[in-house]
């Protein structure tokens, strides 16, 4: 089978790195907060270009996080994807907020502009753009439809370590970026793990705070905060694991190249091509088929492993029943839902598993 994630093939060199990583953390006696968790978070600020970079449990942690520090809870609302993983929206529920769902551009799969705009109201206090499958779109005019409107900016980055909209990575382009560490992510750890980053001070203090039960110092509690710190074990197994995202990186790329180039069936479509101001991370490649069902069960029995990244639109989940949504409706996103693919796309794989997959998905008949 060719699988959808290869990292018991990852480098030799790579494991060697991850044991020394665990070993150093054993011996320092030092678990929970500490030096490794500091220097990671410095090296990732430094690679997505804020001032700060805060170590969190997950990446749901990470965005329930970014938005209680802005101040962002009950009564006020959040506009977002309903093609997203369901802890972009679990999140906003869990900071007291209430999520509102606008469509996506069918080109993209990301969120549209112009259904967000009708989405905007009162109550609105932030949006969050969910980079999905590691594609960024237009970070400045996300940037200026926010600063005309007077809200913030969230990034839901948890897909696209990495990305860049003009040279601008996501994660810096808002009042705050949050990431997952989730193992399948671009960058993984081996367990769960998440930060947040932003480059306001008084943002970054807080959300420390608030990881560490609200601790301002040591016993002093002036506000509930909760338990959501990334430990010391997976931030350096982390910092290992970045000495090889950069690497990693462009093998996704050349996979998704060589997918784009060589996908050739007219009962396929594909998202459009990544424009020259989106660099994208090709975190997962999706294809478009009427008969996905059919197709998924073609490519397995071709030996090619698949999985559907959203087979439910978040608006179809009970718990978001009776949110409020584009009064246009959510179609785009629905049709989405029901046609995406996802094929194998990730660093391990080789030149001849990327034919055999290009190969399958054109004898679809
Ligand atoms: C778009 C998106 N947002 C948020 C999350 C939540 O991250 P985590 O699993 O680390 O809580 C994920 C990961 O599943 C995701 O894909």
């Amino acid at each position: 089978m060719i699988p959808m994630n290869g990292f018991t093939r990852e480098p030799e060199a790579l494991r060697r790195d991850e044991l020394g990583a665990v070993e150093r953390v054993l011996r320092s006696g030092w678990y929970i907060l500490g030096k490794e968790v500091e220097a990671f978070e410095a090296q990732w600020a430094t690679l997505i270009g804020t001032r700060h970079a805060v170590g969190v449990g997950n990446g749901l942690d990470a965005i329930e996080i970014a938005l209680r520090i802005l101040g962002i809870g009950p009564g006020d609302e959040v506009v977002t994807t309903p093609m997203t993983a369901f802890a972009s929206v679990l999140a906003i529920m869990r900071a007291g907020a209430q999520p509102v769902l606008a469509d996506i551009d069918p080109r993209t799969a990301l969120l549209s502009m112009e259904s967000v705009r009708r989405c905007i109201g009162p109550k609105t206090r932030a949006v969050l753009p969910v980079h999905l499958y590691g594609r960024v779109d237009d970070l400045k005019a996300w940037r200026a439809l926010c600063d005309d409107a007077g809200i913030h900016l969230v990034e839901d980055c948890a897909q696209s370590h990495l990305a860049a909209w003009s040279g601008t990575r996501a994660g810096a382009a808002g009042a705050v970026g949050a990431f997952s560490f989730y193992p399948t992510k671009n960058l993984g750890a081996l367990g769960d793990g998440g930060a947040l980053t932003t480059s306001d001070d008084d943002l970054a203090a807080k959300a420390r705070q608030l990881r560490n039960y609200g601790q301002s110092a040591r016993y002093h509690h002036p506000e509930l905060g909760m338990n959501s710190r990334l430990d010391e074990l997976q931030a350096a197994l982390l910092r290992a694991r970045l000495s090889v995202l950069e690497q990693f990186t462009q093998r996704r790329r050349a996979v998704a190249r060589s997918y784009q180039a060589g996908i050739d069936n007219p009962r396929l479509r594909l998202l459009a091509a990544p424009t020259q101001e989106s660099s994208h991370v090709h975190h997962l490649f999706v294809v478009l088929c009427d008969e996905r069902d059919r197709l998924a069960e073609h490519l397995r029995a071709r030996g090619v492993e698949t999985l559907i990244h959203y087979p439910i639109p978040v608006h179809r989940q009970p718990p978001c029943a009776g949110v409020r949504r584009d009064p246009r409706g959510l179609e785009n996103a629905e049709r989405h839902g029901a046609t995406c693919l996802s094929i194998p796309c990730h660093p391990q794989l080789t030149d001849a598993e990327v034919a055999d997959v290009i190969r399958a998905l054109n004898e679809f008949r």
